[in-house]
């Protein structure tokens, strides 16, 4: 049994998130929620959260198109690449639905989506926590071969006719023990994060919009990656990128 364990642990590990690739997500984040357009009083800076991260994880090997029916007072972004998984791409197109929100109806165009804009924008959302997989094949989704992004949110964004922050001066409404950094309201160091700031929010999520996902997402991804006209190698060099490391760490474990 416990090389099996072993062998399970090192292919856990090569599929998660890399430093650098969680980096890349949360900086993502960040760098959308300084810029808001109009600006934000309020808007928290987010950081990462391991368990939130493993959460995401556990979720992601499932290879399920749809939500986790589990997360609880979790928000939750999905999206799904190939032949590879372009991270910044990914936060990028999650943000490029602000082009059909209307900021001062709190409505988006019909028939479009903008729910993974108002998360990655939530003021109050202050954690986040990813995971990746490669999929063989993705419940709910016809294309093969692809990665899964899942990233969970706490607090959840979302909520049922509010606005995902206060308009007005960047950070003027800063809550208590955060400082302003980049138009966003940065804990302060060693005083830890605020704890009762968080504690109010209405805990009807707006289902519809709220967590959202969409499979839509996915052909228009296709079409914008440069995909090699046989479709095969580039599919391959992903494979291979991924499968390698974990090789080599099943057999330095075994
Ligand atoms: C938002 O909606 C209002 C009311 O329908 C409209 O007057 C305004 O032009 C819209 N703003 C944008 C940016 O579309």
């Amino acid at each position: 049994l416990p090389p099996v364990f072993l062998l399970l642990t090192a292919l856990e590990l090569s599929w998660s998130l890399s430093d650098e690739e969680k980096k890349i997500i949360l900086d993502g984040h960040n760098q959308y929620r300084s810029q808001v357009s109009p600006p934000a009083m309020d808007m928290l800076k987010m950081t990462w959260d391991t368990e939130l991260e493993a959460f995401a994880q556990a979720y992601a090997e499932k290879c399920i198109w749809d939500h986790n029916k589990e997360r609880g007072r979790r928000g939750e972004n999905l999206f799904a690449m190939a032949p590879i998984l372009d991270l910044e791409f990914a936060v990028e197109d999650w943000n490029a639905e602000e082009k059909y929100y209307n900021f001062s109806t709190a409505t988006c165009v019909p028939g479009q989506m903008c729910g993974h804009y108002t998360q990655v924008v939530w003021a109050s959302t202050h954690q986040i926590g990813c995971g990746s997989k490669f999929c063989e094949k993705i419940d709910g989704l016809d294309t093969e071969d692809m990665y899964l992004l899942v990233c969970n949110y706490y607090p959840p964004g979302n909520m049922k006719g509010r606005k995902p922050y206060r308009e007005g001066p960047s950070c003027s409404q800063c809550p208590q023990g955060r400082v302003c950094v980049n138009s966003l309201c940065e804990a302060e160091v060693g005083t830890g994060e605020p704890v009762s700031p968080f504690t109010t929010e209405d805990p009807t999520l707006l289902e519809s919009m709220g967590t959202a996902f969409s499979p839509k997402p996915v052909p228009e991804t296709n079409k914008d990656m440069d995909q090699p006209t046989a479709g095969a190698p580039g599919t391959c060099l992903g494979l291979s990128l991924f499968l390698l490391p974990s090789v080599i760490l099943v057999s330095l474990l075994l």
